[in-house]
């Protein structure tokens, strides 16, 4: 079967208006962290740290530099609607740092939603710290939670397909045995993922597909509020799902569209 996608260009929480009560099945939300800043992080020639090289700036995107309170504040605002929005059978997977990751569990947890694993995505290529004033960040944290309240606690884990899943690049997940909360999954993309473009906080297309592996339904629908360059899409689509995006850049809409619009015309080339 073909399944459809509908990528919307404009503000999520004008998007999410429009959705019915209890309508998706799965959500994956990869919000702006609000780590951003607008200082520049020179990297001075003298520093010779083996593979790496040239001037590095920080991601500074206007839509990730939020204050505090406005990370806080619209945090609480998605999160309110795709409580409605998601079935009793559904789930939703957030992604965060440090920088929002307090106020994602806060807000889940005074909006009643609940919480079901909590995730270390681990990165064994993560970028070093070049200041040497800090570890090495090298993971970020994924909430997977739902509606909430006991009766509800019907939500989809294809539990059998976690416990035979194994990888090459995952050295903690032995085939067989109960997948675990800490994920080791590199973040590098292939070629593949990287061929229309890139987007500055593009996620290697794994960690979708393994959330979709374990909480994925086909022929459902998926809700991913910040589609960026469209990875969660992608996979959904791959996985046998409809999908629904939204996206507030034109230049990541556009990149979003290209991918999708690949896969959908892969997808019917097979058919022939
Ligand atoms: C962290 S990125 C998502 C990256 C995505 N996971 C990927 O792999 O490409 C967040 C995206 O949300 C978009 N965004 C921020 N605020 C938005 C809003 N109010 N409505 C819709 N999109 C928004 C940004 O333009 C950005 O592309």
């Amino acid at each position: 079967m073909n399944n459809n996608y509908k990528l919307i260009l404009g503000d999520v929480f004008e998007g999410l208006n429009d959705l019915q009560d209890d309508s998706c099945d799965l959500c994956i939300v990869d919000p702006p962290y609000g780590a951003s800043t607008t200082k520049n992080w020179a990297y001075g020639a003298d520093n010779k740290i083996k593979g790496f090289g040239g001037d590095w700036k920080l991601t500074s995107e206007a839509w990730d530099l939020l204050s505090q309170n406005d990370s806080f504040l619209s945090t609480y605002k998605w999160l309110k609607e795709l409580k409605r929005i998601i079935k009793p059978t559904g789930s939703i997977w957030i992604h965060s740092t440090y920088h929002n990751s307090g106020f994602v569990n806060v807000c889940c947890q005074l909006l009643g939603l609940e919480i079901i694993n909590e995730i270390a995505w681990y990165k064994r290529n993560s970028f070093p710290n070049l200041s040497g004033r800090r570890l090495t960040a090298s993971h970020e944290t994924i909430l997977w939670v739902h509606k909430g309240g006991e009766k509800n606690r019907k939500y989809t884990f294809n539990y059998e397909e976690t416990k035979s899943f194994s990888a090459p690049y995952d050295m903690l997940k032995e085939p067989g045995k109960q997948m675990r909360t800490v994920w080791d999954i590199p973040n590098n993309k292939s070629k593949d993922e990287m061929q229309f473009g890139s987007h500055p906080t593009q996620k290697p297309i794994r960690v979708a597909e393994r959330i979709l592996l374990i909480s994925g339904t086909p022929n459902g629908t998926l809700l991913v509020p910040f589609a960026g360059s469209g990875t969660e899409m992608v996979a959904g689509l791959n996985y046998g799902m409809n999908v629904i995006g939204f996206e507030i850049d034109s230049e990541y809409y556009n990149l979003a569209k290209k991918r999708l619009e690949n896969v959908v015309t892969n997808k019917a080339n097979t058919l022939f």
